[in-house]
């Protein structure tokens, strides 16, 4: 490795540790793929860096899981774990080690960081009620409850909120609860609870948060939650619970969540034990290694507040940075399971090459917690243009003429030594982006070079050369050219799509791709036969993907009665954002706030509810599909917004006079309320 020695680093990279009752979806991979990137490109540039992960084992609902599949939950986790890592190996995501939460090292490292926190005076107890399934002997969580609205009577409301009226309420409030496990009635019992005393860290984490480890983004995030107060955490869960027992407490189990994260440093402790790697080095208070965490929006609580809050409080080193990313929208909406578009890891692999998703993420990253959406149409036309039409174009134009004129060997000379020290020199440049998770702007710059490399081969025409006669050293030439620029830019791929990147390095018959090698211009050397390193992205493949999707989560209905859950809702609109309108167009829509002063249900309609509106003054009938959504009497003297110039519409059961306003889609739907305050007829603008 040439590479500064004096330069080189010591990397720890983690991805969150997906849980073990569920498969490996997209939006997982955007995760994977990003972190993987990151890492690959660190050792390309000859850092010591590793990359660990794991399943998330324990908890309430993987017990349940494997209780309702007839196995213990190890079965249930060992199954799953080999399906999670054929999943990640099929995408290109090289762990250096794959571990479980449920593993002696996390056991040793969850007491560990326990025992400090409580001998330092960080874990205090409360006796909290909480309702008891009596015949499921455990305490419910309020998911686990179901029961009827105690506001507006919609029966079949889950224990802390309802779908119907969006009241928010305790599950004792609910009226005829049942347990949603076993449908008895839940009793409240009185239970003590463990909790680690997050306030005591107040000051440190707000310097924390503010010495660059957030992306601004988060920080304001995380300022928010600063300003409405840190709440100590409940970190026990009583017996029955598959997880660690709390080492002073029997019959009360560590909370999932407070052992997933101590679940980086077991799979690291695996890691080191088997390589001989010095985990303290790593995790030590003043250690100068560095630590990143790659994880999705949803759970910056756990890595920004609670996971560096525990690690200062057990005396280690904190994480250099979390980084954090948005969610996967598939056509611009969110992950739906009835469009299928809820697309898993396994079915997509099935039908598409994993590097074209890895080019495809890679060329709309960027360092932001932005969403991002997987636009099929552009995905086949960016990966077909740049990777087959630009990169691989190259190679294919040049590698004939090599082999046929000089027997596979490259000119001894560089006709365009400028020409190749840019793309050397590009390298620096593009290096810094992917430190900087930028990978978007590094594949518009790859791509940009690789114009240029299209642009020479084009312009010297060596096509036309080899047809004139004794121009063959020149034809050599341009190509060695040619291969030589192929390969830089393959240097600069090779974290994004590993696969294709060994496979051009077998063509090019050289020991490595890594940063360093771009230097070593290729003379006198011989190169291997060329195959097409990727083939187009055939549409008829993304429809037959897509089938599949919808076949799969059909044939998962079935089974379980219902479609899995997706657990990293997007809050994107459902649709894709319509057409652009004029200001003029939008100011013709008059938006006046309304109040429901009765409403009430449509005869022979099961979607409508008939409302009658006061605009301040005016009375408006108005007809509005959210009967599933709401029960009359918990609409009336709401306020809401609704369009008051729409043209009278006569439907079958009377004339419509306008529209009120509601998000939704198959999942719910939620009708606008303006802040209290507002007036009847007023207008919306
Ligand atoms: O949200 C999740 O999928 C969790 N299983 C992530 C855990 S990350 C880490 F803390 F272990
Ligand atoms: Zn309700």
């Amino acid at each position: 490795m040439s590479n500064n020695a004096s330069l080189s680093r010591q990397i720890l990279v983690t991805s969150a540790l997906p849980y073990a009752n569920g498969s490996i979806h997209l939006g997982h991979l955007l995760e994977y793929i990003q972190t993987d990137i990151w890492v690959r490109f660190q050792k390309s540039r000859g850092h010591e860096c590793h990359y660990v992960c794991a399943d998330d084992a324990h908890g309430t609902a993987i017990m349940l899981r494997a209780e309702q599949e007839g196995i213990t939950p190890e079965q249930l986790i060992a199954k799953v774990s080999e399906e999670h890592q054929a999943d990640f190996a099929r995408f290109g995501v090289a762990f250096d080690n794959y571990h479980s939460t449920h593993s002696e090292e996390n056991r040793a490292h969850s007491e560990r960081i326990y025992t400090a926190l409580r001998d330092a005076g960080h874990i205090s107890t409360l006796d909290i009620e909480q309702m008891y399934d009596p015949v499921k002997g455990l305490f419910l969580a309020d998911r686990f409850i179901k029961g009827t609205c105690p506001k507006c009577g919609a029966e079949d409301q889950y224990g802390d909120n309802c779908e119907v009226c969006s009241a928010t309420y305790t599950p004792a409030e609910l009226i005829k609860p049942v347990s949603a496990i076993s449908g008895a009635t839940p009793e409240v019992r009185t239970s003590t609870h463990y909790f680690f005393k997050l306030p005591d860290f107040e000051a440190f984490l707000q310097r924390w948060t503010r010495s660059g480890r957030v992306q601004p983004q988060i920080a304001n995030k995380l300022q928010e939650w600063f300003e409405s107060g840190l709440n100590e955490w409940d970190i026990s869960r009583d017996a029955p619970y598959f997880g660690f027992e709390i080492p002073d407490a029997p019959g009360k189990y560590f909370y999932v969540w407070l052992d997933a994260p101590i679940g980086y440093l077991a799979s690291f402790q695996n890691l080191c034990d088997r390589e001989g790697l010095d985990f303290d080095s790593y995790w030590k208070a003043d250690s100068t290694a560095e630590v990143y965490h790659f994880i999705g929006k949803d759970i910056v609580y756990f890595h920004a507040l609670f996971w560096p809050a525990m690690l200062e409080g057990a005396g280690m080193r904190t994480p250099t940075g979390v980084n954090c990313h948005g969610f996967v929208t598939v056509n611009g909406a969110k992950m739906s399971k009835s469009r299928g578009t809820f697309i898993k890891a396994q079915t997509y692999a099935d039908y598409l090459n994993p590097e074209y998703l890895r080019y495809y993420f890679a060329a709309k990253l960027t360092s932001r917690v932005d969403d991002l959406d997987l636009n099929l149409e552009d995905f086949a036309a960016r990966v077909n243009s740049d990777l087959v039409g630009k990169v691989v174009n190259i190679a294919s134009r040049c590698a004939g003429f090599i082999k046929k004129l000089a027997d596979g060997k490259l000119s001894s000379t560089c006709a365009e030594p400028d020409l190749v020290a840019r793309f050397i020199y590009a390298g620096d440049e593009i290096a810094a982006d992917f430190e900087a998770r930028e990978f978007g702007r590094a594949m518009r710059r790859v791509m940009e070079l690789a114009d240029e490399a299209n642009a020479y081969i084009a312009d010297k025409a060596p096509w036309v050369l080899a047809k004139e006669g004794g121009r063959e050293q020149e034809v050599i030439d341009i190509c060695s050219v040619g291969i030589n620029l192929f390969r830089i830019l393959l240097v600069y791929l090779q974290p994004v799509v590993p696969a294709m990147a060994e496979q051009a390095r077998l063509f090019l018959q050289v020991e490595s791709l890594d940063w360093e090698s771009r230097q070593h211009v290729l003379k006198d050397h011989v190169i291997g036969k060329f195959k097409p390193l990727m083939t187009r992205i055939e549409s008829d493949r993304i429809d037959a993907m897509m089938a599949a999707s919808k076949e799969v989560l059909e044939a998962e209905k079935q089974l379980t009665g219902q479609a899995p859950s997706v657990d990293s809702a997007s809050p994107l609109a459902d649709d894709p954002i319509s057409e652009e309108i004029a200001f003029d167009d939008f100011v013709k829509v008059d938006l006046r706030i309304a109040r429901i002063e009765k409403a009430a249900y449509v005869e022979g309609s099961n979607k409508l509810l008939e409302l009658t509106l006061d605009l301040g003054g005016e009375t408006r009938t108005v007809f509005s599909g959210i009967r599933k959504a709401y029960a009359p009497e918990a609409l009336e003297g709401r306020l809401t917004v609704m369009v008051a110039n729409l043209a009278p519409r006569k439907m079958r059961f009377g004339v419509s006079e306008g529209m009120v306003l509601a998000a939704g889609n198959d999942d719910g739907i939620y009708l606008l309320s303006p802040d209290s305050g507002a007036n009847p007829g007023e207008r919306v603008t």
